[in-house]
């Protein structure tokens, strides 16, 4: 008992990097999602959903050093070494070859959970989070590449993120120029992603391919229209034009979904080592330093998981960063209300109030009772504390007349109906 004092006076932390949410943050997170999952179906894409913890060298061989530095790992009871995802794409491709490439193709999927990185924290950047993936496996890659851009500039678009710029580049073009192994490509990959020169310019040297460190920081730079195309092509010498006229189909396909507006971005890397071709990433400049919300591109995982060769291309959003990003921009999201709040006035008319509450609920009408047996004005404050749209009151008069006074919390306005009028009256709901 006597140490009982003491965990009183400490209340329990929260791990760093996690987060908690409340009734309203949730809110507005749900209806995130919900945008996001309907835009999901209105182009053909399917939920699917993959475990939380998987085989640690499912992310160690595949992911990139980024990554790897970042799990999440323990040993299991039985001492097997597992991770918590820190992304989606590894584990859907996984499912992909063990089960779902007998789907007919394209094979077009989405998920949305929560990942795990072990990053530094700060506004944005979190160790805990919840992303929104989707993949298209099975397309030829400039079909499935635009599909992707599209449903992710969609998904922006329906959450009402409009200040945004959509960043394309090939890192198919970079490891050529590379002429590396896959295997020895990844460390100079992360450190020009991280923009890191130093260490970029130690790995070229380890590598003995310090000749390339200068056009490589070129290169990089390179953003704009189609002429940073042809810019690409004379620094890449010897690598041949084949990704840069790539990207011009891709930004004619897009120019026909009615995506006029992408910029080429030679200097797209991006963290996980298994992109392969056209890579892009969105930003909304709103969002400070953590700006990127969401990022994808063309990869080849299944090949190196044991499947066949395939095309595979997806993108992935940070939940948390579209929802800052909504709210730097001032979207109103459509968050659920409560319909009604019933005020019994009075010990005698509870069971009265609790007749009108069945009522409301039994028609599909959200509603809420005093449970406290708190006196009228403060319950109305309480209504107007959870954001309800009506209070209902309940008392003498009202019973003998067989109607409830019903109260807009909004307007202000109070008018006395029957049941089966507030019931029609509470489901027309304009949010
Ligand atoms: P990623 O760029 O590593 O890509 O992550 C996607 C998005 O997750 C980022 O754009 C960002 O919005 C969000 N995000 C990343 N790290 C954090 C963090 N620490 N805290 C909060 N949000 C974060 C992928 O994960 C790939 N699997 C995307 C993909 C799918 N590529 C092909 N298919």
């Amino acid at each position: 008992m006597a140490g009982l004092p003491l965990a009183r006076r400490m209340p329990f932390e929260r791990p760093r990097g996690t987060n908690d949410y409340g009734p309203e943050e949730m809110a507005r997170r749900r209806a995130v999602e919900t945008l996001l999952r309907e835009t999901a179906h209105r182009f053909g894409f399917r939920e699917i959903s993959t475990p939380t913890i998987e085989h640690l060298d499912l992310f160690t061989a595949k992911s990139g050093p980024g990554i790897v530095e970042e799990l999440y790992n323990f040993k299991d009871k039985g001492g097997r070494d597992v991770a918590l995802r820190p992304e989606f794409t590894a584990s859907v491709v996984r499912f992909y070859v063990s089960e779902l490439r007998n789907l007919p193709k394209p094979v077009k999927v989405y998920s949305v959970g929560n990942v795990f990185r072990y990053e530094e924290p700060q506004k944005g950047r979190y160790r805990e989070f919840a992303q929104f993936n989707a993949e298209i496996i099975g397309a030829p890659a400039l079909q499935g590449d635009a599909e992707v851009i599209a449903l992710a500039i969609e998904c922006l678009r329906s959450v009402g993120v409009k200040d945004v710029a959509v960043r394309i580049g090939h890192i198919g073009m970079l490891r050529a120029f590379l002429k590396l192994p896959p295997e020895e490509q990844g460390k100079v990959l992360h450190w020009l992603d991280k923009r890191n020169l130093p260490a970029l310019h130690d790995e070229l040297k380890r590598l003995g391919l310090e000749a390339l460190e200068a056009p490589l920081r070129e290169y990089v730079e390179l953003k704009g229209g189609p002429d940073v195309l042809d810019k690409g092509a004379s620094i890449l010498e010897g690598v041949g034009r084949e990704g840069f006229d790539y990207l011009r189909a891709l930004a004619a396909r897009l120019q026909a979904y009615g995506i006029g507006n992408v910029t080429f971005d030679l200097g797209v890397v991006r963290g996980l080592d298994y992109y392969t071709g056209m890579v892009f990433e969105v930003d909304s400049p709103n969002l400070g330093a953590e700006k990127q919300v969401m990022g994808g591109g063309a990869y080849t995982l299944a090949e190196l998981l044991g499947g066949e060769p395939v095309s595979q291309t997806g993108f992935a959003f940070g939940l948390d960063r579209i929802v800052l990003a909504a709210e730097a921009e001032g979207v109103k999201l459509p968050t659920p209300r409560l319909d009604c709040y019933v005020v019994p006035i009075g010990k005698a008319f509870q069971a009265r109030g609790l007749e009108v509450l069945i009522a409301l609920r039994g028609a599909g009408v959200s509603a809420d009772i005093d449970l406290l047996g708190r006196g009228p004005s403060r319950n109305l404050d309480y209504a107007n504390t959870l954001k309800a749209r009506f209070a209902v009151l309940v008392g003498e008069s009202e019973t003998k007349k067989g109607v409830v006074a019903v109260k807009n919390l909004d307007s202000g306005m109070q008018e006395e109906m029957r049941i089966e009028e507030l019931i029609v009256h509470a489901s027309v709901r304009t949010h």
